[in-house]
């Protein structure tokens, strides 16, 4: 049966598609849009049309298996035009999510209803491209350029409410009636001859040719959150054009923006970035029907820093949770701050008052270890000391009830060995959560040992339940991600000690695109990590600064020096510090430029994912790149690390590897597995 059928109410043409799950504007759709435009354009009894989909959405965007294929007509942008052309009134009648390809064959339409609970939007950008069939063109002419740049540049969809008051919807109707409320509105529109067509229209965008201050004020504000993207400036450029140009000119202009960005290195990295984070969810060697345990109630030991941040996960799902503290003070202070957290939250408007009081109010706070005995689900997050942690499961082990998940935060510690300390290992797993708990996107689930399935599985259902991307890892020393990570912090410490500048350092990474540098990182995290005053001999620059009272941005200096709107410059006394370290050693400082600062910070990160491939510590090469773009902000325009490595070449990360050698020592020995695949021409995704 094809996918698009059309029948008839009356004079109205119904074109409906019905293309599960999503009604995506594949091939077989595009030509049965096509196909019923023109029956109603060559019946004469037909005086309206409606489009409108079958099954839970209005078609929500392009059919993405057909990336990188090669196009079969009729293409998207071709349909839209034939809709718009049609001397019939067409009517889209919108539900579920009308997205991308979907919203524009809506605006290809001369009217639109919908219901309450639709959503629309143009999402093209966030795989690096735009939105390529006429919705940079025509959304500006429906809502106006100021309503229009921040739906087509942040991909943000929008409510109906919303619609409906800037003009893209013109009727909002009853959730169950929307065929007869579209058929309805077809037929109020029959005979209608000056058709609403939205590429004609010019009624919205008069003010922005008039005066288009409207797209620097946009740049002003927004500019900073686009840094190192290529799409959304494309996007603004496109929407330029429908100011600018004519329908068609601008439609050509859209199409050589959308050509460009389609085949360029960022959209094929976000691309993989969607593709790895749904890949990363699945774990290969498990069954699919692996038995899951229903986790009605979670335990958190530790209501410090993680702990507090952790609990607000499962509160904010809905979850109950009891939180254990060995002290009144520390209970009081760490829920004090789950409450502030929250309250924040709610006053920045993203949250209800009803909300907060909601979560609060599934909170127990506790002293006492048996409160946690009926828990599922028991989450440790006190002090990182392998002697604790055995101590606390020890103890969780003759208390909390059997069948239920014994999961520690820990950074580093072997989880196999935490586990051993149990009689039941196989329900211990690792649950790492990265700082602030509450915000950051990425959980690494370690599988210990003797994990079983069930508690694997539970954990990756849980970790979606609760809004986490969550990627496994095997136990080795700091998971994926931190492992990787030591070996960055290795050179850059290694690198200041042969002549570079920390700021020099910070500034090569945030260029590249991260959040920030090592050093920058280390002021703001407090240098004073596992520093003991007791025990500090001065044997490092990190050591100095600590003993000199520079220990970070809370005491307003660190590597650097911090003004009281906590900006950081560079720091003559550190500067001096690392220069007597430098004199110490007897070897002459040298210039460092900022290639080989890359290269060495990145390229042994390349190396270590490659080794934690090798080892089976990662299901896949994409896990690792999932890891470092949800945990540690590294650019998803360029794909995770390991992607990068295979659009720089292997063989040119090999060579680089081995031009540094001499200077890596035994820091860095090259992975086998890297060595292999780029003498075979081979990449890592
Ligand atoms: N801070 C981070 O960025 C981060 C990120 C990921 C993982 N982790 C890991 O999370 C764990 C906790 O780190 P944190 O930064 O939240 O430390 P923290 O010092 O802020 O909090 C630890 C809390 O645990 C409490 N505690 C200690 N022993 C206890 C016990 N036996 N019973 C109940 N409570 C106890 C302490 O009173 C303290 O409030 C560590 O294993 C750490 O490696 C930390």
């Amino acid at each position: 049966m094809s996918v698009v059928s059309t029948y008839k109410d009356g004079e109205v043409l119904v074109i409906v598609s019905d293309n599960p799950p999503v009604n995506a504007l594949g091939q077989a759709v595009r030509a049965g849009l096509k196909a019923g435009i023109e029956e109603a354009l060559s019946d004469d009894s037909v005086k309206a049309v409606v489009i409108r989909c079958e099954g839970r959405t209005f078609h929500a965007g392009a059919d993405i298996t057909e990336f990188g294929k090669p196009p079969v007509g009729p293409s998207l942008p071709e349909v839209i035009e034939q809709i718009e052309a049609c001397s019939k009134p067409v009517v889209a009648a919108i539900h579920g999510t009308a997205l991308g390809g979907g919203l524009e064959v809506a605006l290809g339409a001369h009217y639109r209803v919908a219901v309450p609970s639709a959503k629309v939007g143009l999402p093209e950008v966030n795989l690096g491209i735009l939105p390529g069939a006429g919705g940079t063109q025509r959304l500006p002419r429906v809502v106006g350029v100021a309503e229009a740049l921040p739906m087509i540049v942040t991909g943000k969809p929008i409510n109906m409410k919303k619609a409906e008051s800037i003009g893209l919807v013109d009727k909002i109707v009853d959730e169950g009636s929307l065929e007869a409320e579209a058929i309805a509105f077809a037929k109020s529109v029959v005979g209608t001859t000056d058709l609403p067509r939205s590429g004609q229209r010019t009624d919205k965008i008069k003010d922005a040719v008039a005066d288009p201050s409207v797209f620097s004020n946009f740049m002003e504000k927004n500019g900073r959150k686009m840094r190192g993207y290529e799409a959304p400036i494309a996007c603004v450029e496109a929407v330029k054009a429908a100011v600018e140009l004519p329908l068609e000119e601008g439609l050509k202009k859209e199409r050589e923006l959308f050509m460009k960005l389609v085949s360029g290195t960022q959209s094929a990295a976000l691309r993989h970035a969607f593709f790895a984070e749904r890949a990363a969810a699945k774990v290969d060697d498990i069954p699919k029907d692996t038995p899951l345990i229903d986790i009605k109630k979670v335990g958190i030991l530790g209501a410090g820093t993680m702990g507090g941040g952790i609990a607000m996960n499962f509160l904010s799902a809905g979850i109950p949770v009891t939180i254990l503290e060995r002290e009144e003070a520390a209970l009081e202070r760490g829920v004090g701050i789950i409450r502030k957290n929250y309250e924040n939250t709610a006053k920045r408007g993203r949250m209800t008052e009803e909300q907060v009081e909601k979560a609060m109010s599934l909170l127990t706070p506790t002293l006492e270890l048996n409160d946690l005995a009926d828990c599922d689900l028991v989450i440790e997050a006190v002090f990182e000391l392998m002697s604790i942690k055995k101590d606390v499961f020890g103890n969780l082990d003759k208390t909390v009830k059997k069948g239920a998940i014994l999961a520690s935060n820990t950074s580093y510690l072997n989880v196999d060995e935490i586990a051993a300390c149990t009689s039941r290992p196989e329900d211990v797993i690792g649950l790492h959560f990265f700082s602030p708990a509450n915000i950051m996107k990425l959980l690494e689930v370690v599988r210990g040992e003797k994990t079983s399935d069930t508690v694997l599985a539970t954990s990756m259902a849980l970790a979606k339940k609760i809004g986490k991307v969550a990627v496994v890892s095997g136990v080795c020393h700091g998971f994926i991600g931190n492992r990787i990570l030591a070996k960055r912090q290795e050179q850059a410490q290694q690198m200041i000690l042969e002549g570079a500048k920390p700021w020099d350092i910070d500034r090569v990474l945030t260029e590249f695109g991260l959040p920030m540098g090592p050093f920058q990182m280390a002021d703001l995290a407090g240098l004073d990590i596992g520093w003991d005053p007791e025990k500090t001999s001065s044997s490092t620059v990190r050591e100095v600064l600590c003993e000199m009272g520079r220990r970070g941005q809370k005491t307003g200096k660190g590597f650097y020096d911090y003004d009281e709107a906590r900006r950081g410059s560079p720091s003559p006394e550190t500067e001096k510090v690392i220069a007597d370290f430098i004199a110490k050693s007897g070897k002459e400082p040298r210039q460092i430029d900022d290639q080989e600062i890359l290269e060495r910070c990145l390229y042994p990160m390349v190396n270590e994912g490659a080794k934690i491939l090798e080892e089976g510590m990662a299901q896949r090469a994409s896990d690792v790149d999932v890891v470092w773009m949800n945990g540690y902000g590294w650019p998803p325009y360029t794909g995770g690390p390991m992607f990068w490595a295979d659009t720089v070449g292997l063989k040119e990360i090999l060579a680089g590897l081995e031009k540094h050698q001499d200077k890596f020592g035994d820091s860095v020995t090259i992975s086998p597995l890297l060595r292999e695949k780029a003498e075979k021409g081979e990449t890592f995704n």
